[in-house]
């Protein structure tokens, strides 16, 4: 059995298709990276798989159980991050711990065992009547990720966990995400930064609610790119990414740091051409190097509207 098994899942309201037929596996255990642009149908997938957004057609089987028939069953075997945490600020630290112990019916020593575990997590041993909204960012994440697997969920979903969250903190929570995987807890994760999508097993993109690209990070920059990815160096990175746009080898292009990245039609290689209409340009090439593409070129590849006419 999938830990997770979705099926033609599609979400509409009204007319406007949010969700639109989608179908992929996520095996227990795994770190399942959830990917799309602002509005894509991320959330509200999630939503779906949690059994708090009834599907308008297919249907998910989340730990064996239909998300369409059995919803009150999905809740009780899943743990979930809300995209905007789902902490009370207004509660202390272990007013919180114990409003999601208590909705999940958790008692005796395995209680109190959890709150410890959260605590712990969390950083918060000690810090108990803190109020929970005067606390900072990192820790606040780990407490809502503490919170929301107080009773040892199989699944947990969390929606942007990371977002607005410093480097370190979200560096600190993905070694949490990978304790919990090895484990065995199944987590599906939506992110906006493509680093810690490096970080998941298996990954899919969506885009306007339809699915575009899935497997591990190495699949999809083999599979996804139809030529090669190379890197710039020159004095001039935004002008000479204008110029380059214009040429029809150039698939899609942009900016990293002082350099960009192209990525070309399928056998181009003549770094020549490139150099030639530079220097027509008067634009210095300092060096052209192939480089292996990061998940972020494929992306903006897959998402480019080159791509897509
Ligand atoms: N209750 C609703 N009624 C109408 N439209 C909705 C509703 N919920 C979401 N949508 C629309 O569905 C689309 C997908 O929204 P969703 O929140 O799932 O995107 P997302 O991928 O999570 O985006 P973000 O990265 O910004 O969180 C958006 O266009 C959104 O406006
Ligand atoms: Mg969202």
């Amino acid at each position: 059995m999938h830990s997770i098994e979705v099926k033609n899942l599609t979400k509409k309201f009204g007319d406007f298709v949010s969700v639109d037929n989608i179908s992929f596996n996520v095996e227990q255990g795994e770190i399942f990276g959830f990917l799309g642009a602002n509005g894509a149908g991320k959330s509200t997938t999630i939503k779906m798989l949690c059994g708090i957004l009834n599907p308008s057609d297919g249907d998910a089987f989340v730990g064996g159980y239909s998300v369409k028939k059995e919803p009150d069953l999905v809740k009780k075997s899943i743990g979930y991050m809300s995209q905007r945490f789902s902490l009370y600020n207004d509660l202390t630290v272990i007013e919180n711990i114990e409003f999601f112990g208590g909705v999940y019916g958790l008692k005796g020593k395995e209680y109190t065992e959890r709150k410890n575990w959260v605590l712990d997590i969390s950083y918060l041993k000690g810090k108990e009547n803190t109020l929970t909204g005067s606390l900072p960012g990192g820790v606040k994440q780990r407490l809502a990720l503490g919170t929301a697997v107080i009773h040892k969920p199989g699944i947990i979903f969390l929606d942007e966990p990371t977002s607005g969250v410093d480097p370190i903190s979200r560096r600190n929570f993905w070694e949490l995400i990978n304790q919990l995987s090895e484990e065995g807890v199944t987590v599906f994760v939506t992110t906006h930064y493509l680093e810690e999508a490096e970080f998941c097993n298996n990954i899919i993109l969506i885009n306007a609610g339809k699915l575009i690209a899935e497997g591990n990070s190495t699949e999809l920059k083999q599979n996804y790119l139809e030529g090669e990815v190379w890197e710039i160096q020159t004095d001039n990175p935004v002008d000479a990414l204008d110029i380059l746009n214009k040429e029809n080898y150039v698939i899609e292009s942009s900016i990293f740091g002082n350099n960009i990245h192209i990525s070309l039609a399928k056998n181009f290689a003549d770094k020549g051409k490139i150099n030639e209409i530079l220097k027509q340009n008067n634009i210095e090439v300092k060096s052209i190097e192939k480089i292996e593409p990061t998940l972020e070129d494929v992306f903006i590849h897959l998402l480019s509207d080159k791509y897509n006419v």
